[in-house]
């Protein structure tokens, strides 16, 4: 009988997305849920979810267990953010104060600013500085209850300050309690050294890909007018998936052009964004293997139509939810409040938010079995909400009230 290290008891609840690996369609609301319950921790992993007797008698905690009373609270899985860009320098207040009064996020990067203007920032700053950065953004993002997350690079653009974003990102990863799962987002946009998307996909694959590969786990394009149309983002992610890494698209953000059949065609883990995606489009991704992630915070930041939640969900598609906390269209680290919006704006109940920001966006990372679950086996990277309803981390608007946050079987 494996002994417990860690025994948080008496719990009001525990809840968990059910199943294994991704969940589609109705499954995303099928939760497991012990009431009351207590889990017991040995290491690293979870031993065991279940009702308080249950799990006292089978893992009695030893003389130098850590116990942790859970009256009153309720425990859920940590959080996964699998879309962020926590890798800049700089801000883009200016731009925000611009589109207060009325000016579009599209002109601006036609402009030369939006994205151009933190790759300007960014390509400023030194590795150091940028590891502070990422260091940071990953803290605000552990407030919130993010224990895992993604980390895109994308503000480079040029062979150093790309490597310097990967860099700064495994730097900053090493000192933070969260688990980062780096991402090359080497074709972001088009930075004004090159004329054509298409010279500069050549140079990011052959200049660049060849070392980002080694620290990178997945590789990621914007497809859209104004940065890579189809035929560029296949010539970039062919490459990239040759060196083994997980394909996913920003894509249908402000128009649909060929990435969803794209993303089909190729195996892509993800399309992301989805806010200009009509029903046939919809249709297609939900069919398919290809899960659609939602990113509601963007949506508000940029005042942009609603992603199709309802239709993929109906149609049995794979969904996931994220912060894209970036500088310019999401300057948001927080999946509670991604989870409300979730539920008030794209109308997914809470269940389906918290699968979607749990099991599935885990799965996306490529570390289903790993995190995104409460239950044993799983790495044990709990939230355990300062509240008698599991509901609160959604219907609390921006929910985050923690008692205490487990990361790898250590009490933070
Ligand atoms: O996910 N759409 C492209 N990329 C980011 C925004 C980057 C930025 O504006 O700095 C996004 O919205
Ligand atoms: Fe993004």
């Amino acid at each position: 009988m494996a002994e417990a290290t860690l025994f948080i008891h008496d719990l009001k609840a525990a809840v968990s997305p059910g199943g294994r690996g991704p969940l589609r369609g109705r499954d995303l609301a099928k939760l497991r849920v012990h009431s009351p319950a207590s889990v017991a921790i040995s290491g690293e992993r979870v031993l065991a979810v279940g009702p308080p007797e249950e799990v006292l008698r089978e893992h009695p905690p030893g003389p130098d267990c850590v116990t942790l009373d859970g009256r009153g609270t309720v425990a859920l899985p940590g959080l996964v953010d699998c879309h962020a860009h926590p890798a800049f320098l700089g801000d883009r207040a200016a731009e925000f104060e611009l589109r207060s009064g009325g000016a579009s996020y599209e002109e601006i990067h036609a402009s030369g600013g939006g994205i151009l203007s933190t790759v300007d920032a960014t390509r400023r700053g030194n590795e150091e500085e940028l590891a502070s950065a990422v260091g940071r953004h990953l803290g605000w993002m552990l407030e919130h209850g993010t224990l895992t997350a993604e980390a895109k690079s994308g503000y480079g653009l040029d062979r150093e300050t790309e490597m310097k974003s990967l860099r700064a990102i495994a730097g900053a990863a090493e000192g933070s309690p969260l688990d980062v799962s780096p991402t090359f987002l080497g074709a972001h946009t088009v930075p004004p050294e090159f004329d054509s998307a298409a010279e500069y996909v050549e140079f990011a694959v052959r200049e660049v890909l060849p070392e980002a590969s080694t620290l990178a786990r997945q590789a990621d394009v914007f497809l859209e007018r104004g940065s890579f149309e189809v035929p560029e983002a296949r010539r970039y992610l062919q490459a990239c998936r040759e060196r083994g890494l997980g394909l996913r698209l920003h894509a249908d953000q402000f128009s649909e052009r060929g990435a969803i059949p794209l993303a089909i065609e190729l195996g892509a883990r993800s399309v992301d964004h989805l806010e200009a995606t009509g029903a046939e489009g919809a249709k297609l991704l939900a069919g398919s293997d290809v899960t659609a992630v939602l990113l509601p915070g963007c949506a508000l930041f940029l005042d942009l139509p609603l992603p199709p939640a309802r239709e993929l969900v109906e149609q049995g598609g794979i969904i996931a939810l994220a912060t894209d906390f970036n500088p310019g269209s999401s300057f948001c680290e927080s999946l509670p409040l991604v989870m409300s919006l979730a539920c008030t704006r794209l109308k997914l109940s809470p269940a389906e938010a918290l699968s979607a920001c749990t099991a599935n966006a885990a799965h996306i990372l490529g570390k289903s079995g790993e995190a995104g679950r409460l239950a044993p086996g799983y790495r044990a990277d709990i939230l355990v909400l300062d509240a008698p309803d599991w509901r609160y981390l959604a219907y609390h608007l921006g929910g985050d009230r923690f008692a205490a946050r487990v990361k790898s079987g250590k009490l933070l």
